[in-house]
């Protein structure tokens, strides 16, 4: 099944739980979480406040994507506050695998996110332990860029290497997915798509819908 996640970065703020919802009851599985930390990438977006008061709005997973410094040190807080998913960067971990451990130690799902720039090699020695590999499609910091096409034969190449390994690895991708985007996306494999401007800007209900027809 593909999944449809919306970042709530690109969301009405003031609505947070309405929008959130909105999204949800047009057929989005996941709700896709940015938490910046004015360090790793130049925006400071949200953290616990919002994330707890979040949870009791949907039974939908909750999708956290951490682009933050040495994740490592919140990964319990998160997994309190009721991620269902936690990705972490590999460019913000000096011991990725010892995170990824934690993330599990928590009952989590572990899911490794890597910028355009990062090569899949990073990811050799961990794949067989991850839930997901987020493939970026824009340099990770803001809603609203415009998806990197070489992006799209990294999927390839990553959906290659879990066919060859036998895994079930979900690939996500994240930013500049659109009604123009997606398409390219999918074929080249990719199993969980985020969206935020397309979804949050405007219609939302007609927006996911669009979208998640795309994808099936
Ligand atoms: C970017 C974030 C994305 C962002 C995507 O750093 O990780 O999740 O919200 O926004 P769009 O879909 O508008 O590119
Ligand atoms: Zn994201």
């Amino acid at each position: 099944m593909k999944i449809l996640s919306p970042s709530i970065l690109s969301a009405d703020f003031a609505n947070l739980g309405a929008d959130v919802k909105k999204a949800v009851e047009a057929g989005a599985q996941w709700v896709h979480i940015d938490v910046m930390d004015g360090m790793f990438v130049p925006q400071i977006s949200f953290g616990n406040p919002v994330i707890t008061a979040l949870r009791p709005v949907t039974d939908a997973v909750f999708d956290v994507h951490l682009m933050i410094e040495d994740p490592g040190r919140y990964v319990e807080d998160f997994a309190k506050m009721g991620a269902d998913i936690i990705t972490v960067h590999a460019e913000a971990c000096t011991h990725l695998d010892r995170v990824i451990q934690q993330i599990k130690a928590c009952g989590k799902k572990p899911a490794v996110a890597i910028n355009p720039a990062t090569p899949l090699s990073v990811l050799d020695y961990v794949l067989d332990d991850l839930y997901m590999v987020l493939v970026m499609t824009v340099n990770p910091g803001f809603g609203g860029q415009s998806y990197i096409p070489y992006c799209s034969k990294k999927v390839r190449e990553l959906k290659a290497i879990i066919k060859e390994r036998n895994l079930e690895t979900l690939i996500q991708v994240d930013g500049g997915i659109n009604m123009k985007t997606i398409d390219e996306a999918r074929d080249a494999g990719v199993d969980v798509f985020v969206a935020g401007s397309a979804v949050f800007v405007g219609d939302i209900e007609a927006n996911a819908k669009a979208l998640l027809e795309r994808i099936q």
